[in-house]
């Protein structure tokens, strides 16, 4: 369901400012986009094992069996890729893939290896062993997508030396090392380097029960108590995706320390996702503003992107990359060709009565 379109940075770009102004100028907190604070946080509230990351439960299953098969064999696991939307935690599973190995974790993203040269310079680099992890692996350009492909099945670099009728080919040995790959966008990914990918996962959004035990962990992390009602009561608005969900614990946090005694109680967690603006399906002020734009402005008539974009003071490519597809996927909204649609849930959710 989330891969509605083919933009490129699709999640680059989430957290910028939007247009809309007012108090609500400023940073989105629903945005699953990696935003700076993110960074940091995220290294501490990391999982590291299987058994320290939550749900998934088919994915990890598959690994433990993977992972003690190659083990017992004495052999590199297979090339693993991992898809799903942004923040379900991809780049978490690679390093716990290669902490169960116990294996050395070598990371680089698509964007980053711009050279041929590059990729072959962090292969012959590579211990026996190793596992390579390229996030946004999509984003491989495709001479360097070309290295990959003998070094993925042969352990071979084939490498050009000297130039016109001098040129000539030598095969290197690479090291065997197990790539593990990362996309927001498997639809994006080449026919060929999907095929060289023994195992495939695709993660999907968690369900409130596992973001409630995800937001225990890290409330016990970043050291602040919170009661059972309350985070489920946070897990349940973050969207079925760990990164909002530790997110809004921090926020939820930051608020019950200035305006509570520090604890997370449901009082204070209700008030603090009423200030934010945070609603029960995780809709924030901007994602209500849309849907009212549709149901009270236009009473559910089909709307043309770029009209609903100016109605509501926003870029109609953030629009559609940023804000649609979270609306798409709760099918509180449909694209059809002439425009898009407020579905009865949005009017519901509203508490709207729909005309005719
Ligand atoms: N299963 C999980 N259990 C506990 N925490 C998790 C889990 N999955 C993700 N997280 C938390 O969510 C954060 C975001 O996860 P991660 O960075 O791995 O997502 P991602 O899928 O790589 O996102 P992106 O597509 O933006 O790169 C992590 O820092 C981690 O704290
Ligand atoms: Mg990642």
């Amino acid at each position: 369901m989330w891969e509605v379109d083919e933009n490129e940075d699709l999640w680059g770009d989430a957290t910028a400012p939007t247009s809309a102004g007012g108090v609500h100028s400023g940073s989105r907190i629903m945005t699953g986009g990696l935003t700076s604070e993110d960074l940091e946080v995220e290294r501490s509230l990391r999982p590291q094992t299987l058994d320290d990351y939550c749900g998934q439960e088919h994915i990890k299953q598959s690994l433990r069996i993977l992972i003690k098969a190659a083990k017992d064999r004495g052999e590199s696991l297979d090339h693993v890729i991992f898809s799903g939307p942004p923040g379900l935690g991809k780049t978490t599973l690679a390093a716990v893939v290669a902490n169960e190995l116990g294996a050395q974790i070598r990371t680089t993203s698509g964007p980053a290896i711009e050279r041929t040269g590059d990729l072959a310079a962090i292969l012959t680099n590579l211990q026996p062993g190793d596992v390579l992890f390229i996030d946004e692996i999509h984003r491989l350009n495709r001479s360097v997508e070309e290295i990959l492909y003998p070094a993925m099945e042969d352990f071979a670099l084939d490498i050009v030396i000297g130039k016109g009728p001098a040129a000539r080919s030598i095969r290197l040995d690479v090291p065997r090392f197990t790539l593990v790959g990362a996309t927001t966008r498997s639809g994006m990914l080449t026919g060929p380097l999907r095929d060289r990918f023994g195992i495939s996962f695709r993660l999907d959004y968690y369900s409130v029960e596992n973001l409630a035990e995800i937001v225990r962990r890290s409330a016990a992390i970043l050291g602040v108590s919170i009661d059972r009602q309350s985070a489920l009561e946070v897990a349940s608005r973050s969207r079925g995706t760990p990164r909002l969900a530790n997110r809004l614990l921090k926020r939820v946090r930051d608020y019950a320390q200035v305006r509570g005694n520090g604890a997370i109680e449901f009082a204070i967690t209700r008030e603090a996702l009423e200030f934010f603006e945070i609603d029960e399906l995780g809709l924030d002020w901007m994602d209500i503003r849309i849907l009212e734009t549709l149901v009270k402005t236009f009473h559910g008539r089909a709307v043309g992107l770029t009209t609903l974009a100016s109605a509501v003071g926003e870029d109609p490519g953030t629009l559609e990359d940023v804000y649609e597809p979270y609306l798409l996927q709760r099918g509180l909204m449909i694209r059809t060709p002439q425009g898009r649609v407020a579905t009865p849930a949005a009017f519901e959710h509203l508490g709207v009565e729909p005309q005719g």
